[in-house]
């Protein structure tokens, strides 16, 4: 590595960590530029051909996230690392572990450092590569749209809005069920498009405690509460130029929900314990596995908040309503599991794929996934039955006497949901959990 003399360059207030670095950099044959402030670092962004920007994240002044920003924005080629020594839930990390860019954490070795340069030009050259293949049909109809793949038409409308959305910064909403993709399409969204380079962070509104969501998303001020002895920017700000994504919308708080409603219609956020706004600018996607709508009208999810969402909605259905899916991604997994396991593609019995294509998958892509990676340990040469997990080969049989009490109640059930949606097939095949199509044919 480092044959073809890359400039590095290394931005970190702390002199040992900068000449430490700098030596390794020398030893893998890197050109090392260093900076011991942003400001510094900028100076020589300006004036050579920086191929990679290793960066602390704590500096005085100006702060390595406020340069990643910067960096992001106007170099948006150029790769990042960040070198951080406070691993902390609270801090920017977040922001990295979104995949964004890459992070290595004080102290490393001096092979975890070269590891992650390496990743970290390996990861650029991927993304560059991604932005120009588009949509990919092969002679199977199989398509493929970055890491999306699927056959259904369900999954061509997904992308389609994809399309139309990537390169501008309308709000998106993705519904669907847990497990369907609705993060891998968020992330297609941001890839996908031309602001690709700036950073994707990720934010699960349910996982983090709600009195620290507020902190983490729209950052505090100094003193705005115990511990808070120096200011900090939130994951807005973070994401700025970029995309920040909302998982489980549904799950933020009332005060939470007023301030991202206000940081949406007004483009600017207010940092806990501030009076100060400041301009934002990003897009945001959010993500809900449950029906806002009936949150809205229980009075749970406030409604101005609910349409500034939905702007542009994604709906993303379960892989029980779009089978067709299932042979692709099967395929897919075959080849990235025996790739990992076995060296080598691993093959599936045709028995063992018709039990896949019968079984309901209640845990989606994300099941499906599961149990391939699973069969793909377990078989010998190739997935026959016995290497598929137990409760996909379940099979309940009914006799007939059985079954007619049970369509009766089935009858009737139908028809108090029709009766109550007053006759609204869509809002009630939502009801019942079951398509439009197989509606339709219940109730002839
Ligand atoms: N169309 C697809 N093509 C390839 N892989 C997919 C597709 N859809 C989902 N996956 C994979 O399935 C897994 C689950 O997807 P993801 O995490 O995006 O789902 P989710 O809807 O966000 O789930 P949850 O609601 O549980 O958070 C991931 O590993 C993802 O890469
Ligand atoms: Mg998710």
């Amino acid at each position: 590595m480092g044959l073809k003399n890359e400039n590095v360059l290394i931005v970190d207030d702390d002199i040992n960590i900068l000449e430490l670095i700098h030596r390794h950099l020398q030893s893998f044959n890197y050109h090392a530029y260093k900076a011991v402030s942003v400001k510094e670092a900028l100076a020589i962004l300006k004036d050579s051909n920086i191929d990679l920007l290793i960066t602390d994240l704590r500096m005085p002044n100006v702060d390595g996230m406020q340069l990643i920003n910067y960096v992001s924005e106007h170099y948006p080629k150029l790769p990042k690392l960040v070198v951080t020594g406070y691993p902390s839930v609270d801090d920017a990390l977040n922001v990295l572990k979104s995949g964004a860019i890459d992070y290595l954490v004080k102290p490393f070795t001096k092979e975890e450092l070269r590891q992650a340069i390496v990743k970290s030009f390996a990861a650029n050259k991927q993304h560059s590569e991604e932005n120009i293949a588009q949509t990919k049909v092969n002679k199977e109809g199989n398509q493929q749209y970055g890491e999306l793949i699927g056959r259904s038409k369900a999954i061509k409308k997904v992308t389609a809005i994809i399309d139309r959305v990537k390169d501008n910064k309308a709000t998106v909403l993705i519904n669907g069920e847990s497990g369907t993709g609705k993060e891998l399409v968020a992330r297609s969204v941001h890839y996908m498009g031309k602001f690709s380079r700036a950073p994707f962070i990720a934010v699960n509104c349910g996982a983090i405690p709600e009195s620290l969501l507020e902190a983490e998303l729209f950052g505090y001020a100094k003193g705005a509460f115990t511990g808070a002895q120096e200011q900090r920017s939130g994951l807005f700000q973070a994401a700025n130029k970029g995309t920040l994504f909302l998982d489980e919308v549904g799950n933020a708080s009332p005060a939470v929900q007023a301030k991202l409603l206000r940081a949406l219609q007004e483009k600017e956020v207010i940092k806990v314990g501030s009076q100060k706004s400041e301009k934002i600018d990003l897009r945001v996607i959010a993500a809900t596995n449950s029906d806002l709508l009936t949150m809205v009208q229980k009075g749970l999810f406030r409604e101005d908040l609910y349409y500034r969402l939905t702007v542009v909605e994604i709906n993303v259905p379960p892989l029980r309503d779009r089978k067709e899916d299932i042979i692709p991604l099967v395929d897919k997994f075959l080849t990235k599991y025996g790739l990992e396991y076995k060296d080598r593609v691993v093959k599936i019995t045709s028995d063992a794929l018709e039990v896949l294509m019968r079984y309901n998958w209640p845990g989606n892509i994300r099941e499906l996934e599961n149990a391939i990676q699973r069969s793909v340990i377990m078989c010998e040469k190739q997935i026959g039955l016995e290497d598929l997990p137990d409760n996909l080969k379940v099979k309940i049989s009914f006799s007939d006497d059985e079954l007619m009490p049970l369509r009766e109640m089935e009858r009737r059930y139908i028809l108090k949901v029709l009766e109550a949606t007053g006759n609204n097939k869509t809002r009630a095949a939502y009801i019942l959990k079951i398509d439009r199509k197989t509606l339709r044919q219940k109730i002839q």
